[in-house]
Parts: structure tokens; C-alpha cells; sequence
């Protein structure tokens, strides 16, 4: 925390590796970074997707897009009507690729998982615990159901992205990350070692400190409300829906624990949004749904954390290579500058026919841009 931004910089241009600090002039900072990708996204489908996907498009040259839509995505086929709709909901002018996933299921085969790898576009299967988020009910109730299938993966490398949470009621909500750890997930690199695991949106510093120990086959996604906001925001000042998605924010030591990883230099970290948008009208209501819609400022929310924590310089390999690198795809080309500038988020954006989406942190300021 201590450490300083950068160190001073006078005019022109600093280069830290790829990575370029510029003050154009007087006050003004500049960051400019390899095109980043975002490995954690939930884009919907029809109305919701067509007014969600531009701003991913704008930010992100691909994106992991989540199988939770009803009916959930699992199967190769289904997997590849959903790639084509994002592509034809595309911006004309956007480039951007959708980086499909299964949905797995207890019933999910090894053959299915053969297909998806011989597929090219699905790049991972999604476990969700049964009952654990939203359109999760379909999910897995038991691991040893899916074994013949992560058998597959593991022989075939492709990644198991996990929702980390156990599902039963009597478990706190705020223990369900940790109680996950020792009793799915470490009897589940006991039983499949070799099985790639990317440990979606940590929340605790256990699930970071799991992360970091373990082998190269574990990395992590940490969201941008997870290093900037702790516990505290569900309730300033009164109950707080936008901030509310799951795994919940947990308490401030959590959130200093995520950031210190993110910021680490370790690549097992690296850049998922969770950007998970809902109606205000199911947000705003006695039981709102889970999720924070961040696609719009993901960058800029992403930049003020690092900055937190006097870390601009590795905010390029969290947000642009370490992913990269552990899906085993090339690094993007291209790069995008963001401006140390504050300005006021939108109240609301458009969503779909009578509703609109509140973006997290409506109304009010943020400190970078994302410049056109
Ligand atoms: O907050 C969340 N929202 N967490 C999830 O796991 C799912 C997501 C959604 O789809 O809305
Ligand atoms: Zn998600």
C-alpha cells in the first residue's frame, strides 16, 4: 500500500516492459496495455445480449462467456447456436471473439467433452454446484457424477472453471468459498491431479492463498468489485441490491488478501468481470438476483484497484497475458489507453423492453477512461 504509483514521471514516455505510462500534458496520466481479454463473462442472450455485448466488444478483444441461460448451454451444439448469435448481436465495426463453455452437468459424458474439444470454440466446461447462483439449478449435485467426464478434461486439458461455493443452507454464506476448498475441491485435484482448474471469482484470501500453493494447473479470476469493495458496500447506508452477486463480497481483510494477489506478479491470477447483468426490476425487489454489472467501466474499476495498490505496471500481464497464457491461447495484438480522468457513470443504461440495467456504481464517478 505504501509503495508509490510510479515513480515520477516528468514528460514523454516511460516503458516498463510492453507497458507505457505517458502524461500527454500537464495532469494528465496515461496507461496503455496489450488488448485485454475478460475470462469470466455472463452475456444472456436475445434483447439482454444485444444490449450488453458492446460494451465487453468495446473493452475486451475476447471473453469466456458463461453457459448459465435457460435452457443452460451443455452441449457442443448448443454451445455453437449461442457463438453465432453473439457474433450476428456484434457491433459491425467490433472485434471480438466469444470463448464458448459447457455447462456441466451430472450427466455431462466423456463423448460430449470430446466433441467440445474437437470443436475449437468451447474452451472449457463450467461447473456449477446445484443451487449455488443464478441458473445453477441444473448443475452439478454431485462431483463423482461427472468423474468419467473430468476424466476427459484432465487427459484432455480442458479447464474446469468452478463456482466455489458449497451449497448447503446450514453453511454460513460467508463460509462457503473456504468450506468448498477442503471438501470439493482439494479431494478433487486428489483424485485428478492433472486436471486444469481456473477457480472462478475468489472472494477469500483462503481461495487465494489455495490458488497460489497450488501447481500450475490452478489459476484464479479475480473481479474488479471483488478488489475494490468489501462486505461493507451491501449496506452503506441502507440495503445496496447492485452490489450484491455471489459469491458475496466478504470483509475487508478478504478484499486486501485479492488484491494483493492480483497484483502479485504471480500469472495464475488474471482478469475475469463477472460481469453478470439483471434487470433493475429483479435487482431492486424483495429477493433481487445475484450479479454486478461492471462491462461498461470493467477496465476503469480494474485500474482504480491497481492504482490502490501502487500496481499500474502489472495491470497489463492480470489483464492482457496471464490468461492468455493459461488457456493456451496467443496473446492479443493491439493495444488501449486509458486516461487518469474522472467522470460520472450513467444512472442507467438500456437493457431490454421496459427495463433497464444499473450499472455497478450508477451515478456516480470514477477516476480512468477508456479512451475511443
Ligand atoms: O453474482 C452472480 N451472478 N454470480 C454468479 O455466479 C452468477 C451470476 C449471474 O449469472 O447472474
Ligand atoms: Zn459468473
Amino acid at each position: 500500500m505504501a509503495r508509490k504509483v510510479f515513480p515520477p514521471v516528468s514528460a514523454g514516455s516511460v516503458a516498463v516492459d510492453r507497458f507505457h505510462v505517458t502524461r500527454p500534458e500537464m495532469n494528465t496520466m496515461r496507461i496503455t496495455l496489450a488488448r485485454p481479454d475478460d475470462w469470466h463473462l455472463h452475456l444472456r442472450d436475445g434483447q439482454a445480449l444485444r444490449a450488453v455485448l458492446p460494451y465487453s466488444a468495446r473493452q475486451f478483444a475476447r471473453a469466456v462467456i458463461m453457459p448459465n441461460l435457460r435452457p443452460p448451454v451443455t452441449t457442443v451444439a448448443a454451445a455453437g447456436d449461442y457463438r453465432r448469435r453473439i457474433l450476428e448481436a456484434l457491433p459491425d465495426e467490433a472485434r471480438f471473439e466469444p470463448l464458448m463453455t459447457l455447462y456441466l452437468t451430472d450427466d455431462t459424458s466423456a463423448d460430449e467433452i470430446r466433441r467440445a474439444v474437437d470443436s475449437g470454440f468451447v474452451k472449457a466446461v463450467k461447473l456449477y454446484p446445484a443451487g449455488a447462483t443464478t441458473h445453477s439449478d441444473a448443475g452439478v449435485t454431485d462431483l463423482d457424477r461427472c468423474d468419467a467426464a473430468l476424466a476427459e478434461m484432465e487427459r484432455a486439458g480442458l479447464p474446469l472453471l468452478a463456482h466455489g461455493e458449497v451449497t448447503d443452507p446450514a453453511i454460513d454464506l460467508f463460509d462457503r468459498e473456504r468450506v468448498f476448498i477442503e471438501t470439493v475441491l482439494q479431494p478433487l485435484l486428489a483424485r485428478r491431479p492433472g486436471l486444469r482448474v481456473v477457480f472462478e471469482h475468489i472472494t477469500t484470501k483462503e481461495a487465494a492463498e489455495f490458488v497460489a500453493s497450488a501447481g500450475e494447473n490452478v489459476a484464479a479470476t479475480i473481479t474488479a468489485h471483488h478488489l475494490l469493495y468489501n462486505r461493507n458496500a451491501l449496506f452503506a447506508g441502507g440495503v445496496r441490491p447492485h452490489y450484491y452477486c455471489l459469491p458475496v463480497l466478504k470483509r475487508e481483510t478478504h478484499r486486501r488478501a485479492l488484491l494483493r494477489a492480483a497484483t502479485s506478479g504471480s500469472r495464475k491470477f488474471f482478469l475475469g468481470t463477472d460481469s453478470a447483468p439483471h434487470a433493475r426490476r429483479a435487482k431492486e425487489t424483495a429477493c433481487g438476483c445475484a450479479g454486478c454489472f461492471t462491462a461498461l467501466s470493467a477496465l476503469e474499476l480494474y485500474a482504480e484497484a491497481f492504482e490502490q495498490a501502487g500496481a499500474l505496471d502489472r495491470l497489463e500481464a492480470f489483464a492482457s497475458f496471464n490468461g492468455a497464457d493459461f488457456y493456451r491461447l496467443p496473446r492479443n495484438q493491439g493495444s488501449l489507453t486509458l486516461e487518469k480522468r474522472t467522470w460520472t457513470l450513467p444512472a442507467s443504461l438500456p437493457y431490454t423492453d421496459g427495463d433497464e440495467l444499473t450499472p455497478l456504481r450508477a451515478g456516480e464517478p470514477i477516476s480512468w477512461k477508456l479512451l475511443a
